[in-house]
């Protein structure tokens, strides 16, 4: 084995222990645990149908307001968001303060309980 050879196998294990770590850090949220709290969103919303909520599946990464033949308020509607984990996270504290108008009235105080619904959410593709 050559000097190269080293050379290349140690850059190749770096790499692979920079991503690690940045895998690690995106993964804050347990999806596992976020199926089970999600639990709390089932009063008005589902998976795969619109209820007094809008369907989720998808979600991560939509645009606000899209979901077909779900009445979204005018003001979700036209609010421009997509639904990235950070903007989930800021709706899920105060849809209210997010996008004044919007007729989800529910919050999640708890930010581990937030960011492991939208972990779960983010398998739901
Ligand atoms: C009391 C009923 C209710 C509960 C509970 C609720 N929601 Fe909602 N949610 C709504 C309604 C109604 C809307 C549509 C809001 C609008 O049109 O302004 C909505 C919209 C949303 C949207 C925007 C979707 C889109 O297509 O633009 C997301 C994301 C969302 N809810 C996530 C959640 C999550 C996650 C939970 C649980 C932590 C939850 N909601 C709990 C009623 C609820």
């Amino acid at each position: 084995m050559g000097k190269f050879h080293l050379r290349r196998i140690w850059t190749i294990a770096l790499t692979t222990a920079t991503l690690g770590i940045a895998a690690h850090a995106a993964a804050a949220g347990d999806p596992v645990a976020g199926k089970t709290a999600y639990g709390a969103c089932m009063a008005c919303h589902s998976i795969d149908d619109n209820d007094v909520g809008p369907a989720h599946r998808g979600v991560v990464g939509r645009k606000a307001g899209t979901v077909p033949g779900f009445n979204y308020s005018i003001a979700l509607k036209n609010s421009g968001i997509v639904w990235t984990p950070e903007m989930i996270d800021r709706w899920l504290q105060g849809p209210q303060n997010l996008v004044p108008g919007t007729k989800m009235f529910f919050a999640l105080g708890d930010a581990k309980t937030r960011a492991d619904i939208i972990a779960y959410l983010a398998t739901q593709k």
